[in-house]
């Protein structure tokens, strides 16, 4: 616009020189060129500008269109996954969940391990309130199940560790009658079980865990409607049991993790006075217990996984706990982070190959045991919702295979043998 307005101020200068000789001419060529000027050039930029305007403004409706359909897209995706148990069979390739083969017997409380050949071992548990000393392994690379040889006691509520030297020792747990001291080693190699020394005292729902020394850390448990808060230690080279330090609280259904420096850190579980949000850490140089900080919420039948950051993340917990919690073990403090989307109890956690956090089925409120699963994304510390798994699961097992693949197992009582494994 300044530019044809200059034009237009330059032709009357340029005429205003001329106007002596032929004034007459020239006031005519003049008033043309103005009169031009004012009807071709100013009117064309004018529609030229509105052209541009409008074609921005379209542009940008355009964007703004596809952009809000994408959003809401996403919105109806999301809340379809996490309301419904469809959505399945359209597009099997978009599963988060898929079938695998069956143990050949359904069990709920009973233990998974991944042995260092790369194969799973589940032992005992409960089918259908029946005890088991049924033992079965899982081969990755077939994807099928087999079974081995049994334990020599019926155990569930026990626990599985893996020993340095690969052997797999199985501890307490229940049997036809009473918590059981007793405890039994496996060879993957040789497949059979041998016993090894009785605990202290009998114990079930208890924790096991396995120290930088090789030595096996058991904490409380539950026997006699008595809770403990006693811990004792395992020395595999010897296959004897010492007492060590006793915590400050009795628990049972509590979490044990090994921390990056070595310590035990316990959380949570229930004794006689209820639910507690208590935790203490193990010192395996001193052999003694130390108070660290609380919990927000008390917990039990909650999960406990070590992150690639050293930090430790509980879940859940409770039937209506949406809280999850980090553990500091630096400042020995808890801060909450993201929300659940499903509060649960009884559930199964995984820290996959990318650090995220798989969580799966449960019990929620109205004791509804749950196919839902949700991963918690360690960097933006939020949750989303992935696929159901095809049952319901509570008191399950969720096991990392070398491939980085979760291999879940058993499921509730009421379920049979059939689907009582997936893969995610
Ligand atoms: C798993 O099965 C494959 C195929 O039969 C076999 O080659 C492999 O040795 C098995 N793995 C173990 C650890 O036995
Ligand atoms: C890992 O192993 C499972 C069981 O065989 C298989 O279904 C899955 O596709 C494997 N995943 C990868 C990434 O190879």
């Amino acid at each position: 616009m300044n530019k044809n307005t200059n034009q237009a101020l330059n032709s009357e200068t340029v005429m205003a020189s001329f106007i002596g000789k032929k004034r007459f001419v020239w006031i005519i060529l003049g008033i043309v060129a103005v009169v031009v000027v004012a009807a071709v050039v100013i009117p064309t930029t004018i529609i030229l500008t509105n052209k541009k305007t409008t074609t921005t403004e379209v542009t940008s409706t355009t964007t703004s269109t596809t952009a809000s359909t994408r959003k809401s897209t996403t919105r109806v995706r999301r809340t379809s996954t996490a309301s419904t148990t469809t959505t399945t069979t359209a597009n099997p390739s978009m599963r988060d969940w898929v079938e695998t083969d069956s143990m050949a017997d359904s069990r709920t409380v009973h233990t998974a391990s991944v042995l260092n050949n790369g194969k799973v071992l589940v032992t005992g548990g409960l089918s259908d309130t029946i005890p088991l000393n049924s033992v079965e392994l899982y081969n990755l690379s077939t994807a099928t199940w087999t079974r081995t040889n049994s334990m020599i006691y019926k155990r569930y509520q026990h626990s599985a560790s893996i020993l340095h030297n690969g052997i797999v020792l199985v501890t307490g747990g229940q049997g036809d009658g009473d918590c059981v001291v007793s405890s039994e080693l496996y060879d993957p190699e040789t497949e059979i079980w041998t016993n090894t020394g009785d605990m202290n005292t009998k114990r079930c729902l208890h924790t096991a865990s396995v120290l930088e020394d090789g030595m096996v850390l058991v904490t409380g448990g539950f026997v006699d409607s008595i809770d403990h808060n006693s811990a004792e230690l395992y020395d595999p080279s010897t296959g004897n049991w010492t007492p060590t330090g006793n915590m400050m609280h009795a628990r049972r259904w509590h979490q044990a993790s090994i921390l990056n420096d070595g310590k035990i850190l316990v959380t949570g579980g229930e004794n006689d006075k209820g639910m507690t949000n208590t935790a203490e850490l193990y010192d395996p140089l001193t052999k003694s217990w130390t108070t660290t900080g609380s919990m927000h919420d008390a917990r039990v039948c909650h999960t406990a996984s070590l992150l690639p950051n050293g930090n430790v993340l509980v879940v859940s917990g409770d039937r209506d706990d949406y809280l999850a919690e980090l553990y500091d073990p630096i400042t020995g403090n808890w801060a909450t982070t993201g929300s659940l989307h499903i509060p649960r109890t009884g559930h199964a956690a995984s820290v996959l190959t990318n650090g995220d956090v798989l969580v799966s089925g449960g019990r929620t409120p109205g004791a509804y045991d749950i196919k839902s699963s949700e991963i918690y994304d360690l960097l933006t510390e939020t949750w989303s919702m992935t696929d159901d798994m095809d049952c319901e699961r509570y008191q399950h097992q969720s096991s990392v295979l070398p491939n980085g693949t979760v291999l879940v197992t058993g499921a509730t009582n009421r379920i049979t043998t059939t689907c009582n494994a997936e893969l995610y």
